[in-house]
């Protein structure tokens, strides 16, 4: 096995709900001279979490490809030699998906649409309809998900069969139980998770929400490297040993992988 370590890590904040360009002005003032190999970002890091409908999401949504933001997050990896991993508000041609893209000095290499919406997300976003995929990144292999994906372990699942190393998650929050199961998610599949909250709130006129922090590190064997607060903004790298993520074993006789049951699994094919 290669001695594989990587120095991966997330900024948590707080988006203003519709400033794009001043989000993006703060993600670039904090990573700028960041030394890290990933950095997730917060789901809907630019746009903000809480639309009041599909008409106000499509004044925010973009193109990534034609996206003044997504420019400059592109340059933004260029000056720093990092890739970064961020939600998105992305328009498709008449689909609107909640998006996590994987950033590179080049462009973006993986586009990642939210299987599963949450709560009133499906009333302006479309569902996603794009495999679970994994993209390799100098030797280590990363899949994306997205904030309520956390609560279907088939996510994490399907990824680490793909062989995941880290599963980078941004996330927006509102409920407490995501953090302790993504400790699980990692346990289970003996993999890492970065899972970027935001922090602070969206008051609208359909009401508020209040976003939770807490934006983790984890790691096989159910590890938590590391944790932030729930309301102040945090950034945080840490480095990785790629190796525990590649053995599966839970005791010397006792596989992850390999002691699995599919053929007893046939029900997971159905709704
Ligand atoms: C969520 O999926 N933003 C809770």
């Amino acid at each position: 096995m290669p001695n594989l370590t990587a120095r991966v890590g997330f900024y948590q904040f707080a988006p203003e709900f519709g400033a794009v360009s001043a989000n993006l002005s703060k993600v670039v003032t904090a990573l700028s001279g960041v030394d890290a190999d990933i950095i997730v970002l917060p789901e809907l890091a630019f746009t903000g979490y809480y639309f009041q409908n599909r008409e106000e999401l499509a004044t925010l949504a973009e193109t990534p490809e034609a996206s003044a933001t997504i420019a400059a997050l592109i340059q933004l990896c260029r000056d720093n030699n990092f890739h970064l991993v961020t939600g998105f508000a992305e328009k498709a041609e008449d689909k609107i998906f909640n998006s996590a893209l994987l950033i590179n000095s080049e462009g973006i290499i993986q586009t990642y649409r939210k299987l599963h919406l949450f709560n009133t997300e499906s009333e302006y976003f479309d569902p996603g309809d794009k495999p679970l995929q994994i993209c390799n990144i100098n030797g280590m292999k990363v899949g994306l998900m997205v904030c309520y994906d956390w609560a279907f372990p088939e996510v994490a699942r399907t990824l680490a069969l793909q062989g995941a190393d880290l599963i980078c998650h941004p996330s927006n929050l509102v409920l407490p139980w995501c953090q302790q199961a993504m400790l699980t998610r990692c346990m289970e599949n003996g993999i890492f998770a970065i899972t970027t909250n935001r922090t602070g709130s969206d008051i609208r006129l359909r009401g508020t929400l209040n976003f939770t922090g807490q934006s983790q590190i984890a790691g096989p064997k159910g590890v938590l490297v590391h944790q932030s607060s729930t309301e102040e903004e945090a950034l945080y790298i840490a480095n990785i040993d790629l190796a525990q993520a590649r053995d599966k074993n839970v005791t010397p006789l006792s596989d992850l992988f390999s002691d699995r049951r599919p053929a007893f699994y046939s029900r997971l094919k159905y709704k």
